[in-house]
């Protein structure tokens, strides 16, 4: 009774696909990386279709974009073996590597990545159905990214090139690897969010098995040369599946870190099938609920922009959107007015076509889990205030904004991740206080004021409920530079160009007692480069990626 014939209507026939951005040949990655070689899989193998329908002979049909492989529990136990392997106790070939010689390998991966960049875009594009333009954001923010990781990194080495003397000992400290490395990334920011942690874990020297999203995987099979080429064998390891594969990864108790973004039962699953969960180090983005509170106070044309755009780029998935908004009661009629006239302008279709907001969404029954959000909120007293708020057809979900919200209903509690945008009025802010302190949640939030002596009220009790307060503005992760975390059930770990090179290596130091003895020890081994760690010399400056 939701389906809409006109959302329907939005999905392409199939020549109305542009031929630029058509699928002409399907990727059929029929192999893994494991050991620095593309092992042949004759296995069950994953078929990927698009989430985008396509209208054919008055049918909705699906578009094959390809297959991968399918790993069992034995293709997760060699993976652990391999990454064990290139760790070797330490002692492997990569973590005792010179800093300049993996970063070389880097970089070379690097510009093999750029030269595939339209084939990523256009996978990423079909596999998750991301704005065409944002999925070209994600890829150069990424490459960005790793540049920036590449000089944080060097900076970091200059400053552990020399002696500290201190109570008569003088000792080198630097950052050392931790071990062999699980990345997982999400579907959202499949490409951006998986090197986030794979590259500052591989420059800092752990070697790492990847396991791409269970949505956005193909578009790693144009990496896979790349890596095989640009790493030494098992440093980089690459393998498909679900927890068939990843259980006997972490039950093998080879894997030191594990940095994953998704949702906290699997990490938690996760982190317990380890069978020493004391040494895995875990650095996980997990769930989050970001309110914006708009007082009474706030500029209510700049209020409405960010929270439109908080709430609803790439459809509400981005563990950064705004998932609540608190509006104060005497604003209240004319925020919704102002948000449900920005809802009209936003443009729906299809993610190549130019200026489209909201796309169809990839998770299998994400429709369904939406509407029962949106039927529980009306049965608890809340009202669809959108026009064409609650339809969906196909995968098409149109943005739903649901007030008045209260504490009874699923969708105050629960992470959407989509398009539906819940409002919530209130008349004392401390009130509103007192929900966020409540959240099991606390990875960011938004404050909509003009007046300083309100703002500041508000910042210092929420600085300690959650990690970045924004003011007149929507949340995000960027600039990369700054720190991205949470508190509570949102995070572990820090996450920002500088930060995750922390992340993924333990301080360790080189000590002695500064006697005449010792200084010329030391002195002759740093004179002669006959250490890797113990040496004055900062690495060189590598050539641009
Ligand atoms: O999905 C979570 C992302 O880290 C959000 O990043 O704020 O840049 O969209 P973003």
């Amino acid at each position: 009774m939701h389906t809409n014939q006109d959302l329907l209507a939005l999905l392409p026939l199939e020549h109305d696909i542009p031929e630029e951005h058509a699928v002409t040949d399907p990727v059929e990655q029929r192999a893994y990386l494991l050991d620095g070689r593309m092992i042949p899989w004759d296995g069950p193998m994953q078929r990927v279709e698009s989430p985008i329908g396509v209208r054919r002979d008055g049918d909705i049909g699906s578009v094959y974009l390809g297959s991968c492989p399918q790993l069992d529990a034995d293709a997760g136990r060699a993976a652990a073996e391999a990454v064990g392997r290139a760790w070797n106790n330490g002692m492997g070939q990569w973590p005792t590597m010179s800093l300049a010689a993996r970063i070389e390998c880097v970089e070379a991966f690097t510009r093999r990545m750029v030269a595939r960049r339209e084939e990523i875009v256009r996978l990423m594009m079909w596999e998750i159905c991301k704005p065409l333009a944002e999925c070209r954001t994600e890829f150069d923010r990424t490459v960005d990214s790793v540049r920036d990781t590449v000089n944080a990194l060097m900076e970091l080495d200059r400053a552990s090139s020399r002696f500290v003397t201190e109570g008569g000992i003088r000792a080198q400290i630097r950052r050392a690897p931790l071990g062999p490395t699980l990345c997982m990334g999400p579907y959202n920011y499949p490409l951006n969010e998986t090197l986030a942690t794979l590259i500052p874990a591989l420059l800092m020297g752990n070697p790492v098995i990847v396991k791409p999203p269970r949505l956005g995987k193909l578009l790693f099979g144009p990496l896979m040369e790349p890596f095989c080429d640009c790493f030494p064998p098992g440093v980089v390891n690459v393998v498909f599946g679900n927890r068939t594969l990843i259980g006997p990864i972490l039950e093998s108790g080879v894997i030191s870190v594990l940095a994953f973004i998704g949702s906290s039962d699997a990490a938690n699953a996760m982190r317990t099938s380890h069978p020493h969960p004391n040494q895995l180090r875990c650095i996980l983005g997990l769930g989050a609920k970001n309110p914006a509170i708009v007082t009474k106070h706030a500029d209510m044309e700049l209020a409405v922009a960010e929270c439109v755009a908080g709430s609803l780029s790439f459809s509400g998935q981005r563990c950064t959107a705004l998932k609540l908004l608190f509006v104060h009661e005497d604003r209240l009629d004319e925020f919704i007015a102002r948000f449900t006239d920005a809802l009209s302008a936003m443009p729906l279709g299809m993610p190549w076509e130019d200026g489209v907001r909201i796309t169809p969404l990839p998770e299998p029954g994400k429709t369904d889990y939406l509407h029962d959000l949106v039927e529980d909120a009306l049965d608890h007293g809340a009202r669809i205030v959108n026009p064409g708020g609650g339809l969906s057809g196909g995968n098409f979900f149109r943005p739903t904004v649901l007030s008045p919200v209260s504490d009874a209903m699923r969708v105050f509690h629960e992470e959407q991740f989509g398009p539906v945008v819940p409002i919530v009025p209130f008349a004392d802010v401390r009130t509103v206080i007192d929900h966020i302190a409540a959240s099991r949640f606390g990875q960011q939030m938004s404050l909509f004021s003009d007046d300083p002596g309100e703002l500041a009220r508000l910042i210092d009790p929420m600085v300690n409920q959650v990690c970045r307060v924004n003011l007149n503005c929507l949340c995000q992760r960027g600039p990369d530079t700054f720190p991205f975390t949470g508190r509570k059930d949102s995070a572990e770990g820090t996450l920002s160009v500088g930060d995750a090179l922390r992340c993924f290596s333990i301080r360790t130091l080189v000590a002695a007692k500064g006697t005449a003895r010792n200084n010329a020890l030391l002195d002759a081994i740093t004179r002669d480069h006959r250490s890797n760690f113990l040496t004055t010399e900062a690495d060189p400056s590598p050539g641009g990626a």
